[in-house]
């Protein structure tokens, strides 16, 4: 029989690698009367000494939330034929995160390393839907590593081609949740893995979140503040890094603010909240937006900046993070294996308009799809201090994770 081969540039763009959007929902309380005390700034230190306040820096004593929504596509076999894809989303499917801080080292700079490690917990009541509920989403091995064979001698095209057909693994994928998650056995996987050795980010299953439970993002050092306290918290080194070299400017490859969790207190409106990702691979900052109210409390909302993930050409400082395409996506490849994953907030939002014609069912708005934190401004008793002493109170991120393909299939 005769094999063709071709190049399918499904639409233009963006599928969704595992067209997943995930919103790390979390509710951090940290308690008032704790923090609401003249000792403040002994309390906010990290010091073993501290009981209470440095068991819940160590085990943050209130759960976090991950919920993941999926864009199920709704259209695979017309897609193949040059339609828009058409998605729907599902979910959230919300997972309880414990958190813990191990490895715990005081230096005698006043900064401490440690790491933390993060567990998941399937809460049904939480979700709609469960784990075993069936999702179509694009099949991030064949695109992916088609995205990567790209500019490889057609033999090898040919031979990845033939690879995909005889392990059954198609442009798109139906599984249930719980695996595309957590992670599935793959023929193919195992394949690659012989004989493309380190071409995959996993020797394992292969799945979206397959490598985070139990593990850590990394070792921070940070300050404890017991020299100053407008350094608690703020990263020192990750990894003994003092700045990533996964971006091509100084500037973008900072590493600034802190672990992302916890800020100096005495913040103002006029303050930023600045902090390194490792999951994003760099460094980013939240600005004041509004006062609110979030349940029955007075808060104060910081949000992403609208130029987060600009491109080069509409916010020159982003350049560094360039190679580029339409506003609103950061390319996280260097940091990802190579793999072609970028990162938007939800649904596009404040995204490049023109990303939102490439795919039918994506509607965002601020409410659901912006990044924020709230921020509970605690005063101190008997003083007139507007400065805020701050405890996080609520936050919300969101982040999408796309692939874009210009994928080879096999005719
Ligand atoms: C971290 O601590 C665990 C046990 O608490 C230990 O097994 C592991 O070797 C430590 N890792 C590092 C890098 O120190
Ligand atoms: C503090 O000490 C640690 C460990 O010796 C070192 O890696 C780090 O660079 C020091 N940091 C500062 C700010 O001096
Ligand atoms: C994560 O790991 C823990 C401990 O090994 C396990 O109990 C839990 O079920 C795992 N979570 C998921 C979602 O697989
Ligand atoms: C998931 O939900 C479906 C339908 O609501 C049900 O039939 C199935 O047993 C559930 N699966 C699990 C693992 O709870
Ligand atoms: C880090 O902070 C510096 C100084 O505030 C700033 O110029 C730089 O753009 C920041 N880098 C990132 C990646 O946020």
């Amino acid at each position: 029989t005769r094999m063709a081969v071709s190049k399918s540039t499904l639409s233009i763009v963006l599928i969704v690698l595992g067209g997943l959007s995930v919103l790390f929902g979390t509710v951090l309380v940290f308690v008032g009367p704790i923090i609401i005390d003249d000792q403040i700034v002994k309390n906010v230190e990290i010091n073993p000494n501290n009981g209470l306040s440095y068991t819940m820096w160590k085990d943050i004593p209130v759960p976090f939330f991950m919920s993941v929504y999926f864009f199920h596509i709704v259209n695979p076999d017309e897609i193949l034929k040059g339609e828009k894809p058409t998605v729907v989303q599902r979910g959230p499917y919300v997972y309880r995160e414990k958190r813990w801080k191990d490895n715990i080292t005081f230096h005698d700079n006043h900064t401490v390393s440690y790491k933390e490690y993060r567990q998941y917990f399937f809460e049904e009541s939480m979700s709609v839907g469960n784990e075993s509920d069936l999702v179509t989403i694009p099949n991030m091995l064949v695109l992916g590593a088609s995205v990567m064979m790209e500019n490889m001698p057609f033999p090898v095209r040919m031979l990845l081609s033939a690879t995909f057909k005889s392990f059954e693994e198609g442009p798109f994928l139906t599984k249930p949740v719980g695996e595309l998650m957590w992670g599935y056995d793959s023929k193919l996987v195992d394949f690659l893995n012989k004989y493309f050795p380190g071409m995959l980010p996993t020797s394992g299953k292969f799945g979206l979140f397959a490598e985070f439970n139990n593990s850590n993002a990394g070792q921070f050092t940070v300050f404890t503040g017991q020299d100053d306290i407008r350094k608690v918290h703020m990263v020192d080194s990750w990894n003994g890094l003092k700045s990533v070299n996964y971006w091509r400017s100084e500037q973008c490859n900072m590493i600034n603010g802190t672990a992302g969790q916890m800020w100096p207190p005495f913040m103002t409106k006029e303050s930023t909240m600045p902090f390194y990702s490792p999951d994003a691979c760099r460094s980013m900052e939240l600005v004041y937006q509004r006062p609110g109210m979030s349940r029955g409390i007075p808060v104060y909302r910081f949000v992403a900046p609208k130029t987060l993930f600009a491109n080069g050409a509409d916010y020159p400082p982003n350049e560094g993070f360039c190679p580029c395409r339409q506003s609103g996506l950061l390319s996280v490849r260097t940091c990802r294996h190579n793999s072609p994953v970028f990162i938007s907030h939800p649904h596009f939002f404040e995204a490049d308009p023109v990303l939102l014609d490439t795919v039918n069912g994506l509607r965002p708005n601020e409410d659901e799809h912006g990044l924020f934190i709230d921020i509970h401004p605690v005063r101190k008793p008997g003083t007139q201090n507007k400065n805020c002493d701050t405890y996080l109170n609520f936050w919300k991120w969101s982040f999408s994770i796309l692939l874009i393909h210009s994928a080879w299939l096999c005719g």
